[in-house]
């Protein structure tokens, strides 16, 4: 058996936000191409940082090291936003909503869990963090109208927790295991990130 693990941090969705974002996908739906791989509704997260594949046993100090650099940062709202597209509607790859509400306050816990993924060997992001809700996934790039398009109902949520999960590939799809849950605001934090840069 592989001792490597494919793995994540993500902020889950309320269940109102998901049952908006589920109606957002419906509203979708007629104005995408054929063949998009939607996201499961259970699937549908707002991913942080993206490690790759890293060894098991760089879980445990993973967990730790984000765990310290997340204890310091409070709960905070967020809500969706419109309708967009990967790399542009033009050329679609990747469907998604934005974030409206909270998206400066997940950029820094990306760049939080960007640095603390250095202890599992993984590398840093180069492009700037951009915060979204993936929907749907195109295998051909392709142009989508998506400007007449309401925007889902707005939903606000307070993320309280950074999730790890494991994405465990198959033919159906990926399913996402969460291997460990980061509490917000259960402590003091690191002192060293109030003056660490992050990147
Ligand atoms: P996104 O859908 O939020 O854009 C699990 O695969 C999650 O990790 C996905 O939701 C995806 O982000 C994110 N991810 C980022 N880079 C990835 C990559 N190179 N391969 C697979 N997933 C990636």
């Amino acid at each position: 058996m592989s001792d490597q693990l494919r793995v994540f941090f993500a902020a889950d969705l309320s269940p109102e936000a998901r049952a908006c974002a589920g109606e957002a996908v419906e509203r979708l739906k007629p104005a995408a191409p054929t063949g998009v791989r939607w996201v499961a509704a259970g699937n549908q997260h707002v991913t942080l940082k993206f490690l790759g594949e890293i060894h098991e046993g760089h879980v445990d100090r993973l967990v730790e090291r984000a765990g310290a650099k997340l204890a310091g940062v409070a709960p905070f709202e967020v809500s969706l936003a419109g309708f967009g597209a990967f790399p542009s509607a033009r050329e679609a790859r990747v469907l998604w909503l934005g974030i409206a509400r909270g998206a400066g306050a997940l950029a820094k816990l990306a760049r939080k869990l960007d640095a603390a993924a250095k202890v599992a060997g993984a590398e840093r992001d180069r492009r700037p963090f951009a915060a979204h809700l993936t929907l749907g996934r195109l295998r051909e790039p392709a142009r989508i109208e998506l400007e007449r398009l309401a925007p889902p109902d707005s939903v606000a949520w307070t993320v309280s927790e950074v999730v790890l999960y494991e994405s465990r590939l198959a033919p159906g799809g990926a399913r996402y295991v969460p291997l460990a849950r980061l509490p917000l605001g259960a402590g003091e934090g690191d002192p060293n990130d109030e003056f660490a840069p992050e990147h």
